[in-house]
C-alpha cells in the first residue's frame, strides 16, 4: 500500500478535530505596543478607514455572553504552491471587503511597478515587508481580518516557498479551515502538484495540523492560457480529488472547489457573470467561506491557550488562540509549565476589549503576576484547577513520511518537534511497536528500525519540559510534526503521557 494511503489512515481518526494554534519560531516579540506585528498594518489601516460601528458593535455586547459569541470567528489559512496567488487573493478579499482604499492600491501599483513586479500590487496588501515585496514571495505568515454577515475571519497568508514551510506550519496550526490556492496557468498547476511541489506538502501538513475543511480555489482562471476553460478546471479538480482523499480529506463532506481570479477579483465577493463563464453555477468565495461548518472547541472544558507571543504593555500581554474553555476578566489562571499564578486584567479580540472569550478566538490577554521575561512561546495559559500536562517524554504514534536520503528511523533519531506553539529538539528514545499499515494491527516482532511509510509507536524525549496533551483528550494539543533539516519527516499523535 502506498505512503499516502497510510497517511490517510492515520489522519482519518482525527476527523473530529478541533482547532489549532500557532508556532512561534518566526514571530519575534520585539515590540512593546499592541500593534507590534508589521502585518497588522493593514488591519490598523482598515480600522481607520472603516466606520466605527464595527468597534462599537463588539464593545456594546460586552456584558452579554451569548451576544458576544454570536458572530463566529474562524481562522482561515491560505496555502498552496509558491506563486499560486495566495497573497493576491488575500489582498483582493481585503480590498473587496472595503478594508483597503483605492489610494493605497494606487500606491502599491506604483511601488510594484518600480520594483518591476507590476502584477504583484494586490499581493502587497498582504506582503508588507521589503524582502517580500522585492522578491514577490511571502516569507512570514500575513495576518488580516475581514467579516461577512455570519463570520469574523482572520486570514493567515502562508508562504508557498519550500524554504518557509516552518512558517506555513505555524499558520496552518492556527487555522480552522484552509483555502488551498491552485494556479490554473499552464505549467503552474503541474509544478505545484508534482512530488516535491508544495501543493502536496501543504495539503498533507494542513490535514495533520487539524485543518479539517478545505476550500480549493482554482485561481488565475483569467490567465490567457486558461481563459475560464471548463476543461482546465475539470482537469485540475479530477487530479486533485484522489490526492485529497489520500491525504485524509473526505472530499464529499470536507472539500469544495471553485474557480476564481484573485488578481481580477472575480468570483470572490460576488458570483461570476455568465457572460464570462457560462458553466459555473456555484457560489463565490465569500459565500463558500460563510457556509463552512466547523466544530468548535468546548467552551466549558478546561481553559487552554498556547502562547505564541508576549510583550510588555502596562503589564504583561500574551497572544494566542483559545483551544478550549472560556476566559473571563478577573480569572485566576496558571502559566504552564512554570505554574506562575496570574490574573486576567484585560482581554482583547483584535483591537476590541471584551470581558470573555471562548474557543477559536485569537486573543491578547493582559496579565498581572508575571514578568514578560518569564514567559516563552510554547507556554500555555491554563485553567488553575485543571492545568495542562507537562512532560519531558511521551509516547506517540508516528507516521514516517519521507526520511532524508531514505535514512532509517531508529532509537537515537533526532528531529525538531512542532506541537501547537512549541518548537523543541527531540530524540526518539525507543521504538515500541510497529503497526502494520494494511491491517492497522501491531506487528509482534520487535522493532529496531523503520523506513519511509512506516507507522510506529515510540517514546519521544525533549530536553526542556513542554506542555502537551493526549491527542484523544485535546487533539490540537496532542498532534505534532517532526522535521529534520527543513523537511517534514513524520507526523504523529501523542497517545500516552
Ligand atoms: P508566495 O507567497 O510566494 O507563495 O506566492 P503567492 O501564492 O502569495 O502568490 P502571489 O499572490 O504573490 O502571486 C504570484 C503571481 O501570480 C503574481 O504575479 C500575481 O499577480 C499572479 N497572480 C495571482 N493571482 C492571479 C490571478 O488570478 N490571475 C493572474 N493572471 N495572475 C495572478
Ligand atoms: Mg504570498
Amino acid at each position: 500500500m502506498d505512503l499516502e494511503e497510510d497517511i490517510r489512515s492515520l489522519q482519518l481518526d482525527s476527523a473530529e478535530d478541533i482547532n489549532g494554534v500557532v508556532n512561534p519560531e518566526d514571530e519575534k516579540p520585539d515590540v512593546d505596543k499592541m500593534d507590534e506585528d508589521p502585518k497588522q498594518e493593514v488591519q490598523a489601516q482598515s480600522v481607520e478607514a472603516e466606520p466605527k460601528a464595527k468597534v462599537k458593535e463588539i464593545l456594546s455586547v460586552q456584558d452579554e455572553e451569548d451576544e458576544q459569541m454570536k458572530k463566529r470567528h474562524l481562522n482561515v489559512v491560505f496555502i498552496g504552491h509558491v506563486d499560486a496567488g495566495k497573497s493576491t487573493t488575500g489582498g483582493q478579499i481585503l480590498f473587496l471587503s472595503g478594508q483597503v482604499d483605492d489610494r493605497t492600491i494606487q500606491k502599491y501599483e506604483k511601488e510594484a511597478k518600480d520594483k518591476s513586479r507590476e502584477s504583484w500590487y494586490m499581493a502587497y496588501i498582504m506582503d508588507t515587508n521589503e524582502e517580500e515585496r522585492v522578491k514577490g514571495k511571502t516569507v512570514e505568515v500575513g495576518r488580516a481580518h475581514f467579516e461577512t454577515d455570519t463570520t469574523r475571519f482572520t486570514i493567515l497568508d502562508a508562504p508557498g516557498h519550500k524554504s518557509y514551510v516552518p512558517n506555513m506550519i505555524s499558520g496552518a496550526s492556527q487555522a480552522d479551515i484552509g483555502v488551498l490556492v491552485i494556479s490554473a496557468r499552464k505549467g503552474e498547476f503541474e509544478t505545484g502538484y508534482e512530488r516535491g511541489g508544495q501543493t502536496r506538502e501543504h495539503v498533507q501538513l494542513a490535514k495533520t495540523l487539524g485543518v479539517t475543511k478545505l476550500l480549493v480555489v482554482v485561481n488565475k482562471m483569467d490567465d490567457p492560457t486558461v481563459n475560464w476553460s471548463k476543461e482546465r478546471y475539470d482537469e485540475i479538480e479530477s487530479k486533485m480529488i484522489p490526492f485529497l482523499k489520500q491525504s485524509g480529506y473526505n472530499v464529499k463532506k470536507d472539500v469544495s472547489f471553485l474557480p476564481i481570479s484573485g488578481l481580477m477579483g472575480l468570483n470572490i465577493k460576488t458570483r461570476l457573470d455568465k457572460s464570462l463563464c457560462s458553466w459555473w453555477d456555484g457560489p463565490c468565495l465569500f459565500e463558500s467561506l460563510d457556509s463552512i461548518e466547523v466544530p468548535m472547541g468546548d467552551p466549558k472544558s478546561p481553559f487552554r491557550m498556547p502562547i505564541i507571543d508576549k510583550f510588555k504593555d502596562m503589564g504583561t500581554v500574551v497572544m494566542g488562540k483559545v483551544e478550549s474553555g472560556t476566559i473571563r476578566d478577573g480569572d485566576s489562571l496558571l502559566i504552564m509549565p512554570n505554574k506562575d499564578h496570574v490574573k486576567v486584567v484585560a482581554i482583547y479580540i483584535d483591537e476590541n476589549r471584551v470581558t470573555l472569550a471562548g474557543p477559536g478566538e485569537n486573543l491578547r490577554v493582559r496579565l498581572s503576576g508575571v514578568e514578560e521575561e518569564d514567559i516563552l512561546s510554547g507556554f500555555v495559559l491554563s485553567s488553575a484547577a485543571n492545568p495542562i500536562s507537562t512532560v519531558t517524554e511521551f509516547v506517540a504514534q508516528l507516521q514516517i513520511l519521507e526520511l532524508l536520503d531514505n535514512a532509517i528511523f531508529t532509537a537515537g533519531y533526532k528531529a525538531v518537534l512542532h506541537v501547537h506553539s512549541v518548537v523543541e529538539e527531540c530524540e526518539i528514545v525507543e521504538l515500541l511497536q510497529q503497526i502494520d499499515p494494511k491491517t492497522r494491527k501491531p506487528i509482534k516482532k520487535k522493532v529496531l528500525f523503520v523506513k519511509n511509510g512506516a507507522i510506529v509507536l515510540c517514546r519521544v524525549q525533549v530536553n526542556n519540559v513542554i506542555c502537551v496533551e493526549k491527542f484523544s483528550d485535546f487533539p490540537q494539543l496532542g498532534r505534532f510534526t517532526l522535521r529534520t533539516e527543513g523537511k517534514t519527516v513524520a507526523v504523529g499523535k501523542i497517545t500516552a503521557l
